[in-house]
């Protein structure tokens, strides 16, 4: 972890990343099912974008159901008993996610670079941390493969049983535009790991590392039909996932709209097993003894963070009242440090937001904040005139009344109130739909573990923020999610237990 507790950037980071491609020609822009390339069956293509100059960047087949449905056939004949996958030993499975790894970590630039110029985020964040976080999710969920056991369970009676955990079959997936590559391999990873295959779909305003990534998994080589790539929209493609009736299970990140239209398509279509990654509305309690440089950088990191498109984001900073007038002051002074720019330029700290309709929401609720009574420290407009920029902006004096701390804003607004107690403090804070994650800064061990237990979130951060890693849980309270990503709790996801029970002659 960085000695600031903010992120984890890994050794590559330090080591200093080579500079982004250059003339990055985009090689794959088709449908993948079984290990090969197709056009859509309707014959449509979109376009993406890149949100830094607004351009287009190419075409893209747009897959709608008709291809969910090949893609879901070649996905169950791999499922098939006696298929090469099924038959695969589990260590091999292991190797085949460990060499995918390797691929990435060979491609590392050429994905980075992709990356930044499909979301707009800086090329030194998507090399240090959103590569690094595929790669080690991959290779930790490789360790895992042949390390999934049941149990042996003595029940009465003249019997023996055990359990085994299989994998649940084909398994949708939809991811969005935020983290896509990311959010491809948290998918991806955990669901081959158990042995099950994939159907997955990513946002369609960032198809295009999902798509290398279909070169990358045919060259491992994965069986075909093993993992299938659908580009195209929610409504169509996505909605085609959620209600079909041969997918076993989905698994969803994105908003909380869409996340309840999936579960109640799961419900209505076979059951399908559901997993949730939604939005959130973060607490983030500074305390008045707290190491307030510390507390400054984590909680400006964790509000502006990939341009503040995190379900993660610090959404609301409260902070004590003793202190609270100087947290706002180098807040605001660190904020306007913040280089936004070109992300390809490795000084660049925030790049563009992903799209109009992205920008123009946070405009409007930026405007409501004013509207409502906030004080507006600095930015609050766009920055520039080419791309999706908008400044980093900094309210103050706001009461939780307003909409800007009670709504996403899923931008760069940092949004910071005043607390006199911890009992209000707690119940304030969990005044909120939501419960992804927190972040407590004290130095006072008793107040940490009070805060931290009584908070109504799937993870708590003490002293530092947005500190993910692959072994540990993640994942939501309330309506910010179902089930856990990551660590050996994710794997609960992406199996059925089975029970097995032989009758003996005789007790034994
Ligand atoms: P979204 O929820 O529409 O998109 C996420 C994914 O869901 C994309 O792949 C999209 O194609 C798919 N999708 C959309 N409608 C669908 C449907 N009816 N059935 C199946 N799949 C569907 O998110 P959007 O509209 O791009 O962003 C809206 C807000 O959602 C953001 O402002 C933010 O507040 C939140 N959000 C949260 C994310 C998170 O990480 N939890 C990620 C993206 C957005
Ligand atoms: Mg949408």
């Amino acid at each position: 972890m960085a000695e600031n507790g903010v992120v984890d950037n890994g050794d590559t980071a330090r080591a200093g990343p080579p500079p982004p491609a250059k003339h990055l020609p985009v090689k794959y822009t088709k449908i993948f099912i079984n290990n090969e390339w197709h056009e859509s069956v309707s014959g449509r293509k979109f376009a993406t974008f890149n949100p830094a100059s607004g351009e287009k960047i190419c075409d893209v087949e747009e897959g709608d159901k008709p291809d969910v449905d090949k893609a879901v056939e070649a996905a169950r004949a791999a499922f098939q008993q006696g298929s090469p996958w099924r038959c695969l030993d589990t260590s091999s499975r292991g190797r085949l996610l460990c060499k995918w790894a390797d691929l990435i970590e060979r491609d590392r630039h050429i994905l980075a670079t992709l990356e930044t110029l499909d979301t707009g985020k800086p090329f030194l964040q998507s090399f240090a941390i959103d590569l690094e976080g595929c790669i080690r999710t991959l290779r930790y969920y490789a360790g895992w493969a042949d390390k999934i056991q049941g149990k042996s369970i003595p029940v009465d009676g003249n019997f023996v049983t055990f359990t085994r955990h299989e994998p649940i079959g084909v398994c949708g997936q939809i991811t969005p535009w935020n983290f896509p590559l990311l959010m491809f391999v948290w998918k991806v990873a955990p669901a081959l790991c158990c042995g099950n295959t994939v159907v997955i779909k990513p946002s369609e305003h960032t198809p295009l590392t999902a798509l290398y990534m279909g070169a990358l998994i045919k060259e491992v080589p994965f069986p075909p039909g093993v993992v299938n790539i659908i580009p195209g929209y929610g409504p169509t493609a996505g909605a085609a996932i959620a209600c079909h009736k041969d997918i076993d299970k989905v698994a969803f990140t994105g908003s909380t709209e869409v996340g309840k239209s999936i579960m109640e398509a799961a419900s209505k279509s076979n059951l399908k097993r559901v997993t949730l990654e939604l939005g959130g509305k973060n607490p983030f309690v500074v305390f008045a003894d707290s190491d307030l440089d510390l507390a400054v950088d984590c909680a400006s990191q964790g509000a502006f963070f990939n341009q503040g498109q995190c379900c993660t984001a610090a959404a609301r900073i409260f902070v004590e009242e003793p202190v609270y007038k100087e947290f706002v002051r180098r807040s605001v002074e660190r904020v306007k440090r913040r280089v936004v720019g070109n992300p390809l330029d490795p000084k660049t700290e925030q790049g563009p937001q992903i799209n109009q309709e992205q920008l123009n929401k946070i405009l409007s609720l930026i405007e409501s904040g004013k509207r409502e009574g906030a004080r507006l420290e600095c930015g609050g407009c766009v920055f520039g005139d080419v791309g999706h920029y908008i400044q980093p902006t900094v309210f103050s004096e706001v009461t939780d009344s307003m909409r800007i701390a009670k709504e996403e804003i899923f931008g760069p607004v940092q949004v910071i109130m005043k607390f006199k107690s911890t009992e209000e403090v707690i119940r304030r804070a969990n005044n909120s739909e939501f419960g992804l994650t927190a972040g407590v800064f004290t130095k006072n061990l008793d107040k940490a573990m009070t805060v931290s237990s009584s908070l109504q979130s799937g993870t708590v951060w003490i002293n530092c923020y947005n500190a993910l890693h692959v072994q540990a849980p993640f994942g939501g309270f309330k309506m910010s999610g179902s089930g856990r990503e990551m660590g050996e709790y994710g794997l609960n996801e992406y199996t059925e237990v089975k029970t097995v029970t032989i009758k003996l002659s005789q007790k034994c």
